[in-house]
């Protein structure tokens, strides 16, 4: 995939130092506590405390079933926690109406999957443009930021191709747009290299970082440290528990080095 169409890499430098843009916290969990209750009770996540400041590039990380999705799930308003308190740019996000919760997710919230969840009979421009359908954006605003954003990330020829038209990296970079389109102030990524081959997953980070240097705070959970040592701390998660927080220098990187 060619980077430099990426808009955003024209404007910021991939390699310069990040620190959030100040102190406020943009997520902030209390003794979370989730359970799923199957044939067996399962306690997954176990009384996690966690801040995360605005402009901050975290990553989580945790052996599978750990409980990484459970958490970033939880984080995207996607599902609900049992005990404890869940802040998210200031706000309460607790036994919301499935309305109040689809306006805060909307309105602060975009999302990359691994399997990039895009739709298969819509175009690359309709999947980019269908947030903001839910935000009563007119068609035309609609269809005219949706090719601004697919601009940016160099897929301007492909806004009327299909998804299965679409390389791995491109239908990331669809669905990256489409996670940006709305101006998030959130970006929640899981697993978002996990079906890229090596030099995509590269590209696709760097990406990632270029967007949280236009300040949006990004949170990726991923198995693989190649891609943790490129966010400013990685969150370590073990048995329900964070069981460390570890600070990364990304910007000593050499990102010209492939991850896998
Ligand atoms: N909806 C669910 N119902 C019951 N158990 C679930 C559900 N979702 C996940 N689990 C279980 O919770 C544990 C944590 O899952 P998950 O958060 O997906 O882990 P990870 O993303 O770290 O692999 C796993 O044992 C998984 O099987
Ligand atoms: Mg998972």
């Amino acid at each position: 995939m060619d980077v430099t169409n990426a808009g955003f890499l024209r404007i910021t430098n991939g390699n310069s130092v990040v620190t959030p843009i100040n102190n406020k916290a943009m997520i902030r969990l209390e003794k979370i506590n989730k359970t799923y209750f199957g044939a067996q009770p399962l306690h997954v996540l176990k009384g996690i405390d966690l801040e995360i400041a605005e402009g901050e590039m975290v990553s989580i990380m945790g052996a599978s079933g750990s409980g990484k999705s459970t958490l970033l799930n939880i984080l995207g308003i996607l599902d609900n926690y049992d005990s404890g308190n869940y802040y998210l740019n200031g706000k309460l996000v607790k036994d919301l109406t499935e309305n109040e919760a689809a306006d805060m997710r909307n309105r602060t919230i975009g999302f990359i999957f691994q399997s990039f969840n895009l739709i298969p009979f819509k175009t690359a421009m309709e999947n980019v443009a269908l947030p903001l359908y839910y935000q009563n954006v007119s068609r035309k605003k609609r269809n005219e930021l949706a090719m601004e954003y697919l601009e940016r990330f160099g897929l301007k020829e492909w806004a009327d191709h299909y998804p299965n038209e679409l390389s791995g990296g491109q239908k990331q970079r669809v669905s990256m747009a489409r996670a940006l389109v709305t101006q998030p102030k959130v970006i929640l990524a899981d697993e978002p290299t996990g079906a890229l081959d090596s030099k995509t997953s590269a590209e696709v980070m760097q990406i990632l970082r270029e967007v949280n240097q236009s300040g949006i705070t990004m949170v990726i959970v991923t198995h693989e440290k190649g891609i943790a040592l490129r966010t400013n701390k990685i969150i370590h998660l073990k048995d329900g528990v964070i069981e460390n927080i570890e600070i990364n220098h990304p910007e000593q990187i050499d990102f010209s080095k492939e991850i896998k």
